[in-house]
């Protein structure tokens, strides 16, 4: 089936629904999402959005934090621009319903601290400001009559001259999008979705890794689009690792412990119950992400566990009940009372700071197609992202590529000679084993090889066991009818590719890239 809108977005998470919401003012909106239309990072997070709202802080000092744990290599101009436009964008999400926690007194927001950042500037709801967020934009989207929303539609790749049976290369100049092909998961077919203006908002690709926070949604599938229509995409190597998920292991997503609960007073502690921040950093268990990460992997590996601790015991029972119900609520699910006992935590898989490279309007190396939230790569979070600046990326990011779409659209039609997708020959691959065994093996080589410690033997190790599993997969691929989990086991490959390719090309350690055979920067 074919089908033609002003604007196709793809995904439903804070990224997708903000543009959507934006330029529903001028033409028909279609969001494409995999799943359920609520499902993705945004709806877990947890710690909230940062934004200077009040006197008490500065721009210039959300800015310098900002700096600071991007490890010098951000783009100064973008973190200006995004910190200097966070309150307005924030007083727009409160336009569209969505509800931040106020003060006692109820005249101001109550703001929280988190890793790295040298102010109390989390806005939050309880610690589930990402449910609030997308329940507010989701209710904002579904009443608005140019906004159609269709579940369980997997975008498989963007169309561009390549389709039409032209050689593109990334090398190529002026490559277009002209839509996207996507597959119905209910009916397996797949229709041809002809835009104006396509954004790409498909999240992150944390499933990459064994061990994740990220639901099972995020792999990468708008990065691994982009990279085979030959696009620029940038900063890979910088995957962000999160301290403290909780240790469950059968638990998959990995659930998370919020970094608020450390801006409260948690403090990290090893297997005897001692703290030992303080051989790593005098800002303690406050210091930026990479480097409690870090830490904790190398107190792991010294002592050979598999988990330490979070004490969030001195934080006071009524606060923790209070602040963190949903922390306290599931962790007692599992036997253990956080306002008496010590939380298990260990590193997980959290956030990618690189992805599909975009300039200040938010538009990809490929004309007509935009990105915004965790799948681009803006150049705010440099080597490592400042806890809670990605919800604000993305909101910034998807005004101001919706700002640019407006214009835009008026001057784009739709390449109607765009043939449909083509399945001939192929057949209905039944053993689904390869599948799930192959992206078990891939995501174990990626967390013991390019995990929160490299080497250049385990790059090298990682991309000789990655070639076989890329050949394998590509000729299951040519075979075999397209389904969901094939698909996203080729975009997983092409992630864990283009980390390996970047990491190893990063020769010096910096930010999230961390080898023991590289020096430090001065
Ligand atoms: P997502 O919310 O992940 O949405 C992606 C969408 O794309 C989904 O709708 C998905 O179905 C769709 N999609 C993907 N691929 C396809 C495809 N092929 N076809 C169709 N649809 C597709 N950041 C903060 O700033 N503050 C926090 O407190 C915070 N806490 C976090 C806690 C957790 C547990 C996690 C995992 C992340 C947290 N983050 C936080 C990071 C932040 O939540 C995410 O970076 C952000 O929500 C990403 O939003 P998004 O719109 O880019 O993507
Ligand atoms: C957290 O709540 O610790 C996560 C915040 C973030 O990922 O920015």
């Amino acid at each position: 089936m074919r089908h033609e809108v002003d604007f196709l977005v793809v995904g439903s998470g804070i990224a997708g629904l903000s543009f959507a919401l934006k330029v529903a003012e001028y033409g028909k909106v279609c969001i494409l999402t995999k799943g359920d239309a609520a499902e993705g990072s945004t709806r877990y997070a947890q710690g909230g959005i940062a934004a200077v709202m009040y006197d008490s802080d500065s721009f210039d000092k959300h800015i310098q934090d900002t700096l600071v744990a991007g490890d010098g290599i951000c783009d100064r101009e973008v973190v200006e621009m995004t910190i200097r436009e966070a309150p307005e964008r924030i007083r727009e999400l409160v336009k569209y319903g969505v509800n931040f926690d106020l003060d006692r007194k109820g005249d101001k927001f109550d703001l929280h601290r988190e890793g790295g950042h040298s102010e109390f500037r989390i806005l939050h709801h309880k610690d589930n400001t990402g449910e609030e967020i997308e329940r507010g934009l989701l209710e904002a989207a579904r009443s608005h009559p140019n906004i159609t929303i269709k579940e369980r539609q997997f975008a498989i790749d963007i169309i561009t001259q390549h389709h039409l049976g032209q050689r593109v290369t990334k090398h190529t100049p002026g490559i277009e999008c002209y839509g996207v092909y996507a597959l119905d998961c209910d009916t397996n077919r797949i229709d041809t979705y002809l835009a104006r203006v396509t954004l790409l908002a498909t999240g992150g690709m944390g499933n990459v890794y064994s061990t994740t926070t990220t639901p099972v949604i995020s792999t990468g599938d708008g990065v691994a689009m982009v990279h085979r229509a030959r696009g620029v995409l940038s900063d890979l190597e910088f995957m962000q690792f999160h301290p403290t998920s909780l240790y469950n292991p059968a638990e998959k997503p990995a659930f998370l412990i919020t970094e608020a609960m450390r801006g409260a007073g948690a403090v990290l502690k090893d297997r005897d119950g001692k703290e030992f921040m303080q051989k790593y950093d005098s800002r303690l268990s406050l210091a930026p992400r990479d480097i409690v990460a870090r830490a904790i992997d190398n107190e792991m590996k010294l002592s050979g566990k598999d988990y330490l601790y979070l004490d969030a015991r001195g934080i006071g029972k009524k606060h923790l009940i209070e602040g963190f119900p949903t922390i306290y609520a599931k962790c007692l699910s599992i036997g253990i009372d956080i306002t008496r006992d010590m939380i298990p935590i260990r590193p997980a898989a959290h956030y990618q700071c690189g992805g599909i490279k975009v300039d200040r309007r938010g538009e990809s190396s490929i004309r007509h197609l935009y990105a915004a939230g965790e799948c681009s790569c803006t150049g705010l979070h440099g080597g490592n992202r400042l806890a809670s600046n990605s919800l604000l990326e993305a909101v910034v990011y998807a005004h101001n590529a919706a700002m640019d779409a407006i214009e835009q659209v008026k001057h784009i039609s739709f390449k109607t000679e765009v043939p449909d997708w083509n399945a001939e020959g192929m057949v209905l691959n039944e053993e689904m084993v390869l599948i799930t065994q192959t992206k078990r093996e891939l995501q174990e080589i990626m967390w013991n090889y390019v995990g929160i410690v490299r080497s250049d033997l385990r790059l090298q190790r990682a991309f000789d066991r990655l070639n076989l599993i890329f050949r394998e997969t590509e000729d299951l691929y040519n075979r075999s009818v397209l389904t969901e989990p094939l698909s996203e086991l080729r975009n997983l490959i092409a992630c864990a590719y283009l980390i390996i390719k970047m990491a190893r090309a990063r020769r010096q350690n910096v930010g999230l890239h961390y080898s023991l055979d590289l020096v430090n920067p001065e």
